[in-house]
């Protein structure tokens, strides 16, 4: 491989990034990325390849899921290294034709991008030449509405993605945003979550509005409550 084509295949953009910009045809039509997202979330995924089972089955439940994900202002765009017309006719079948797990006639509404050339997917680390030098990986990208990226996730070709996790990431940062928060291990709405510390207990109470909540472990670890519906209610779209 020559260097210039191993720099391309190998950018990997990093947590804190601005999201690579690219143009693409979907098959909900052309998109400019970042740009048409701008006040958004989004979740660019990449999938290996279509018609393949385990992508198949990962359409299937985002597809299912992608209500819960727009009520949190979040849209979905998938890509691969196929055509249009090879993406048209999988999302027909898939919705013709599979019975999954209680899923059927799953209508898949949200951009399937074509990559055939792997344009956007060397911009985005999809490609790992000693995973597969011809499909993308599973890649998850999560894109804040500055369009910024904020979450990285990479899952080899043969693991097909817990859907519940991504979107617990995605109810995790905004909460984080809106809160002034952290979120500890396996953190769900509800749960306490961490106030950030600034060098003792002390200046981490001094910033809380309701001490009483605050619960500290030792001074470099303090977790406050937070109720699911004031999480609920600062997230999801009016
Ligand atoms: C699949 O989606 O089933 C798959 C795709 C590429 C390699 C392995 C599995």
């Amino acid at each position: 491989m020559e260097e210039k084509e191993m720099n391309e295949v190998f950018t990997m953009p990093k947590i804190g990034d601005p999201a690579p910009e690219f143009k693409a045809t979907t098959t909900q039509g052309e998109i400019n990325f970042p740009a048409d997202y701008n006040g958004k979330w989004s979740i660019l995924f990449s999938h290996p390849a279509d018609f393949t089972p385990v992508c198949t089955s990962e359409f299937m439940t985002f597809a299912s899921m992608e209500d819960k994900f727009n009520e949190l202002n979040c849209e979905l765009i998938g890509l691969s290294i196929d055509g249009l017309y090879s993406h048209i006719a999988w999302l027909r079948t898939i919705k013709e034709k599979i019975e999954y797990k209680g899923m059927k006639d799953v209508e898949v509404t949200f951009p399937l991008i074509e990559d055939i050339k792997m344009d956007v997917a060397k911009k985005y680390g999809m490609i790992q030449p000693n995973e597969d030098d011809t499909k993308a990986v599973r890649a998850v990208f999560y894109v804040d509405p500055k369009g910024i990226i904020r979450t990285i996730i990479y899952y080899p070709l043969s693991l097909g993605r817990n859907f519940d996790e991504l979107y617990r990431v995605l109810v995790a940062l905004q909460t984080a945003d809106e809160h002034g928060v952290a979120t500890p291990a396996d953190w769900r709405p509800g749960d306490d979550v961490i106030v950030p510390t600034a060098g003792s207990c002390g200046t981490a109470k001094e910033r809380m509005e309701s001490r009483e909540d605050m619960h500290c472990y030792d001074w470099f670890f303090c977790t406050k409550k937070l109720d699911e519906d004031k999480v609920w209610k600062s997230i999801k779209k009016k």
